[in-house]
């Protein structure tokens, strides 16, 4: 097998490609990623020598590089390529609507036109907008996406399942819960926190701290794509759930105390904009039809995140001395 990875340079695609290359040593993988803020070839450090696995650089959104890299042919294609951040969506929305619709299209396009055999679409639960206190998402849930980041990510499934419907396309579509696990990059709420404890600076909560998010162990993701990958159904959408509902507060006291920090780092900041309150995932689907689920649990998968954190702080201070900084300071002083 030869499978393309677009995005394979951020938290989830090199991720992923690590268990591929462990899981599948006969498979060819390539890495096409442009190498934004976000991708980061150092992720990768341990297996780029490995002589079934490549690096191109290339924008998803750019129609050069696209055609570019599809000329070889590849039998999967795998689309991590986006923009993740919901934070980052509330000032370039315009950057998340080119590089997750478009960009996807531009994929989806190409694909088509050099006959791959399955084209797996990355996808969220933030798609489907936010939960009251009971009840879950399952994949015929409608698509009610509050922020630009999940209205961009919403709109690149609906072009996915347009090219099934319309042009037969093998394409499938996976929506996760929020990940964790190591190279995430430190803006997103498990890694900030974790290297700000470490650098003994406060822990801005939004709101009352109270919001919910269904948590996968970014492990768990990649065995759940690799599934997918191989026994899903053309055209069908699958949810991947972490069985793990957190609140912010509970994971930030939780992060203070592995680390022997105070509670008094925590501070209560200014709510985000469209704050989705709960997401929650019902994957019977995928488990009942493919056999997937989660295996770990949030306190486990929390203490080895934090373990690789303490344990590769090169990684984090060099990502946090770049350029990383001025959205920081841009965002954060909104938020006080
Ligand atoms: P990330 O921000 O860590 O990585 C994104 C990668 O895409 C980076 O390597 C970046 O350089 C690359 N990229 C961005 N724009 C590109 C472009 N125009 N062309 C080529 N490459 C480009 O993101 P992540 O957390 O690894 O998320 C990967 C995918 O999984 C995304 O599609 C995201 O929507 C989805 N997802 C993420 C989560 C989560 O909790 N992180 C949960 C569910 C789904
Ligand atoms: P985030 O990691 O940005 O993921 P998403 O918004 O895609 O779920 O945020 C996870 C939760 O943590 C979300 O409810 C927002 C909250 N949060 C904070 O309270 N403070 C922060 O500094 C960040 C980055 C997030």
């Amino acid at each position: 097998m030869k499978i393309l990875v677009t995005g394979g340079a951020g938290f989830i695609g090199s991720n992923f490609i690590r268990y591929v290359l462990e899981n599948r040593p006969d498979w060819e993988v390539v890495n096409f990623d442009a190498l934004t803020y976000a991708g980061n070839l150092a992720n990768l450090a341990d297996v780029a020598d490995s002589e079934n696995y490549r690096f191109v650089k290339g924008d998803i959104s750019n129609p050069d590089d696209v055609r570019g890299v599809f000329g070889e042919k590849f039998d999967y294609v795998a689309n991590f390529a986006a923009e993740s951040h919901v934070d980052r969506s509330l000032y370039e929305p315009n950057l998340f609507l080119k590089t997750n619709v478009l960009g996807t299209q531009l994929l989806l396009n190409q694909a088509l036109e050099s006959g791959v055999k399955r084209f797996l679409h990355v996808s969220t639960d933030e798609v489907y907008g936010s939960l009251g206190p009971e009840g879950y998402f399952s994949e015929i849930s409608p698509l009610e996406p509050n922020s630009p980041y999940s209205a961009s990510k919403a709109s690149a499934d609906l072009v996915c399942r347009s090219y099934h419907m319309t042009f037969d396309m093998p394409v499938v579509i996976t929506r996760a819960g929020n990940n964790y696990g190591p190279y995430q990059f430190p803006e997103k709420l498990i890694p900030f926190f974790i290297t700000r404890a470490l650098n003994n600076e406060s822990l801005p909560l939004y709101g009352d701290g109270l919001n919910v998010r269904d948590w996968l162990y970014v492990e768990d993701h990649c065995h759940g794509i690799l599934t997918v990958f191989e026994k899903g159904k053309d055209g069908e959408t699958y949810n991947i759930g972490g069985a793990s509902e957190m609140t912010n507060l509970e994971i930030t006291r939780m992060i203070l105390s592995i680390l022997g920090k105070p509670q008094s780092l925590i501070k209560f900041v200014k709510d985000r904009p469209g704050h989705d309150r709960r997401y929650a995932l019902d994957y019977t689907k995928v488990k009942k039809t493919l056999g997937w689920q989660p295996k770990m649990k949030f306190s486990e998968g929390l203490k080895k995140t934090i373990d690789w954190y303490c344990n590769n702080q090169k990684w984090w201070k060099d990502i946090l001395s770049g350029q990383y900084r001025q959205f920081y300071e841009l965002h954060y002083k909104e938020r006080k």
